[in-house]
């Protein structure tokens, strides 16, 4: 029993890296078609993709995203993540420290991720189940010091939890808290969805609240549907895990939730598209369309699982993919991104015109 949540965290690692857990639904990012520019009348070389998050300067608009920490497997992980984003200069979201608030001792594990990337921006993480249950703040204050943490991300997940045979499905005072330690505390909130994406009203809700940070997590990659569908299964919880399939495409599709979360944002706020991302192209498609940077969660994990090596050149190839992007557009700088001409099809387009462009 007290070394459940060490063996949850390891499942999730190897259940991402060995099965299908992708949603089969798009994000419908591939709705969203870009008009080429055959005169860019721009040199390759000088396309710059570096930009300004979290008060540092950071070379691409790349976020490695929250997927572990804690356990043996999990830190091994996170070394390889952590020394790769401090060598190609993106930030790093780190997995859930949960486990760091039930086992102090872990948090030297949580701490050598700022020892091997000791100038990025570092992204802490928590569950909302979690921050409800909190009397005070102080055990936030311990895991945001324990990796000299940057920001610190609460991650929303009621589909995970609903299907997760030992999930928390107390949602009740989330708003509450969430507005109660924004106001506590002295580095950015990241507010965070797991792959099933945030409506405007969601997202309108937390900017209301002066949320400034949205990471939209849509759907159309990772599903945690999929992920506790196949733990119910080897548990052989029958009913979880029909509803695990009965929700394997639940969810805002990464593209619909980022235009609905720009339709209600401020200037200042800023959205973190995520959700399937998967290449370059991509990344340029959700800046185009209202995010400010992209992060990407699954498909570095089964990468840093087999070597560094395979990290970097994935990083590098997103680079190259998104300046080349870029040069097709004729787009010098990540900012200029949002002056991209696009035109949108169907089944997004249908979406956005009954839920965004006409409100019926
Ligand atoms: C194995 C695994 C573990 C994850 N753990 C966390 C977590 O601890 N905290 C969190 O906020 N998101 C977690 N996520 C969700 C991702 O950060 C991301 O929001 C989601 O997977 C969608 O992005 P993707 O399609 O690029 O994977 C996890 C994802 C995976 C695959």
């Amino acid at each position: 029993m007290e070394k459940d949540i060490f063996q949850r965290k390891d499942d999730h690692i190897k259940i991402s890296i060995n099965e299908n857990i992708n949603s089969r639904n798009t994000t419908w990012l591939e709705c969203v078609r870009i008009v080429h520019n055959s005169l860019p009348e721009i040199n390759l070389k000088d396309i710059d993709i570096s930009m300004e998050f979290l008060g540092k300067l950071i070379k691409a608009p790349i976020i490695i995203g929250s997927l572990t920490g804690g356990t043996k497997l999990g830190s091994e992980i996170n070394k390889k993540l952590a020394e790769a984003a401090e060598k190609f200069q993106i930030p790093l979201m780190v997995g859930s420290q949960r486990i760091q608030l039930e086992y102090p001792d872990i948090s030297k594990n949580f701490a050598s991720i700022r020892k091997s990337a000791p100038s990025i921006p570092i992204i802490a993480n928590l569950g909302i189940s979690q921050l409800i249950q909190m009397e005070n703040f102080n055990p936030i204050d311990k895991i945001i010091h324990s990796i000299e943490a940057d920001a610190i991300a609460i991650h929303l997940n009621p589909l995970q939890e609903i299907i997760q045979p030992e999930g928390e499905t107390n949602f009740l005072n989330a708003k509450k808290k969430i507005s109660q330690l924004n106001d506590y505390l002295k580095i950015p909130l990241i507010i965070k969805e797991t792959g099933a994406g945030f409506s405007k009203n969601v997202s309108s809700n937390l900017i209301n609240m002066d949320i400034k940070y949205l990471d939209v997590s849509g759907l159309g990659g990772t599903s945690f549907a999929a992920v506790e569908y196949s733990r119910a299964k080897k548990q052989n919880n029958h009913l979880k895990s029909i509803i695990g399939n009965t929700f394997l495409d639940w969810g805002i599709p990464t593209a619909a939730s980022i235009i609905e979360t720009r339709s209600v944002a401020k200037d200042s706020t800023i959205i973190i598209g995520s959700g399937g991302i998967r290449n370059g192209l991509e990344i340029v498609k959700s800046i185009a369309i209202g995010a400010d940077i992209s992060a990407i969660a699954q498909p570095f994990l089964k990468r840093a699982f087999n070597n560094s090596k395979e990290v970097e050149s994935f990083i590098e190839t997103l680079i190259f993919e998104l300046k080349s992007s870029m040069f097709l557009i004729g787009c010098n700088k990540i900012k200029d991104l949002k002056k991209t001409e696009y035109v949108i099809l169907p089944p997004l387009s249908i979406w956005l015109e009954k839920r965004v462009h006409k409100q019926r």
